[in-house]
C-alpha cells in the first residue's frame, strides 16, 4: 500500500450554517493525528452559527459572509470563492452549510468541494432527509459524503455509512444515529483526499488503497 500519509496536510476550508458537529469531528480527528488537515478558515453564512465558536476556540480563523447582503446567489458565491482563495484553500468541506452552491463555486473548485448528506444518496435529496426516510418506511438509511456538482445531493459518492431504521424511531433519534456515523466518515473521506487516493471518473470515485479506520457498528462502504 502506498503511504499517502507522507503527503502534506490538506488546506481545508469548511462552510457551515449551524451547530458544526461535523466541523468538530474534523478538528478532533486532526488533534488525534488521524487526519492531516490544516483548517485554514471556517465560513458561515449565519453569524449565530455555533460552529464559529468551535473554530475560534481552536484558534481557527472564522468568518461570516451573510448571504442576505448579496443581490444574487452568484454574487454570494463569488465572495466565498475570494475568501477561500485568500486562504489558499485546496479542498472545501460543506458541513451543514444550508445554501445551494451555484456554478460560480462549483467551477472554481471542480471535484474539490465535498458535502455530507444525511441519507444514502440518491435517496431522499434536499432538506429533512431523516423525516423522509421514516415517512417512506425504509429499513436502512445512513449518510453520504460526495463531491458537489451543480445538482442537489447528486455528485460522485466518496463514502457512505448505513444505519438501521427502527420502528420506534422518530426524526430526532434517527438523526442522532446518522450523525454518529457522519462524524466518522467525513474525516475519513477528507483523509482519503489528503492521501491522494481519490480519482473522479465521470460520476464514480475510484479509491486507491484505502487505509483502515477504527471499527464501528455502522456499515461503511468501502469497508476499511
Ligand atoms: C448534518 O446532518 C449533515 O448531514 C447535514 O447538516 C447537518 C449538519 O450538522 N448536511 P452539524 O452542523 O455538522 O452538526
Amino acid at each position: 500500500m502506498s503511504d499517502g500519509s507522507a503527503r502534506p496536510a490538506v488546506k481545508l476550508g469548511v462552510l457551515i450554517s449551524g451547530d458544526g458537529t461535523n466541523l468538530q469531528a474534523m478538528m478532533d480527528a486532526v488533534t488525534r493525528g488521524e487526519l492531516r488537515a490544516d483548517i485554514r478558515v471556517v465560513i458561515s453564512n449565519k453569524a449565530s452559527a455555533r460552529g464559529l465558536e468551535r473554530a475560534r476556540l481552536d484558534g481557527i480563523a472564522a468568518e461570516v459572509i451573510d448571504h442576505r447582503k448579496f443581490a444574487s446567489r452568484e454574487d454570494f458565491d463569488s465572495a466565498l470563492v475570494a475568501a477561500l482563495r485568500a486562504r489558499e484553500v485546496e479542498l472545501v468541506a460543506c458541513a451543514g452549510f444550508m445554501r445551494l452552491l451555484s456554478p460560480v463555486m462549483v467551477r472554481a473548485f471542480p471535484n474539490r468541494i465535498m458535502n455530507i448528506h444525511p441519507a444514502l444518496c440518491p435517496a431522499f435529496p434536499g432538506v429533512d432527509a431523516q423525516k423522509a426516510a421514516i415517512d417512506y418506511g425504509v429499513r436502512f438509511s445512513g449518510c453520504t459524503v460526495f463531491f458537489v456538482t451543480e445538482g442537489v445531493d447528486d455528485g460522485p459518492v466518496v463514502v457512505q455509512a448505513v444505519v438501521p431504521v427502527h420502528p420506534e424511531d422518530d426524526e430526532a433519534t434517527l438523526a442522532q444515529r446518522i450523525h454518529a456515523e457522519e462524524h466518522r466518515i467525513y474525516p475519513y473521506a477528507i483523509r482519503l483526499f489528503q492521501e491522494g487516493r481519490l480519482e473522479v471518473h465521470g460520476r464514480k470515485v475510484l479509491i486507491k488503497d484505502f487505509p483502515a479506520i477504527a471499527s464501528s457498528s455502522g456499515l461503511i462502504n468501502p469497508k476499511p
